[in-house]
């Protein structure tokens, strides 16, 4: 069981790769006419919006602290900035349907902040961390972050502070509520 445990850089780079396949999709029914494709940007948009979420909460809580520590609390600081950034970008947007012209404007926003910000992380951050945390570390890490992410917000929270302790102790009811308000609506169901 330990053996097959990815370690946290491979789950966080496959939860990159997902987000660009989404992002992918977006991109290629941009100027859809139809209702049905609409819908479907609109999905897929909040289904990004929920892994972008759950992703970036767990790397605040239990990432970029061992990133500060051990690697670069300027690349912790940094990353955090760029978090702040998109989940306003990502707040904008959940509030925009498909049709609505600013909908196209957010969403290549988002994109592209969440591009060069993956492209920070994969070439730097977790290079580095590769060098300076050991390998059963970087395993239990993975183990901890796919845990998290289960029980993490899926509604973007611009105004919670993106640092652990906040991030924390609004947690509960932020992903409580979140959970409950894509229940009620049916978010996050279609694939
Ligand atoms: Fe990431
Ligand atoms: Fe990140």
């Amino acid at each position: 069981m330990a053996d097959e445990q990815r370690d946290v850089i491979e789950v966080l780079e496959h939860d990159h790769r997902e987000v660009e396949e989404m992002f992918a999709e977006l991109e290629s029914l941009r100027g859809a006419a139809t209702d049905e494709a609409r819908k479907r940007r609109k999905d897929v948009a909040d289904q990004v919006t929920i892994e972008l979420v759950r992703h970036s909460v767990a790397e605040e809580v239990l990432v970029y602290p061992q990133v500060d520590r051990k690697v670069s609390a300027e690349q912790a600081e940094r990353a955090r900035k760029e978090h702040a950034e998109a989940e306003e970008t990502l707040a904008r947007l959940e509030k925009l349907d498909a049709d609505d012209p600013r909908f196209d404007d957010e969403l290549a926003t988002l994109m592209r902040e969440i591009r060069e910000h993956i492209a920070e992380e994969e070439g730097e951050m977790f290079a580095h961390m590769r060098q300076v945390i050991d390998a059963d570390d970087l395993r239990k890490l993975g183990a901890r972050v796919e845990a998290f992410k289960k029980v993490a917000p899926t509604h973007p929270h611009p105004n919670v502070p993106n640092e652990p302790l906040p991030r924390l102790a609004a947690g509960p009811a932020a992903s409580l509520f979140d959970r409950m308000r894509d229940l009620a609506t049916g978010r996050g169901t279609s694939d």
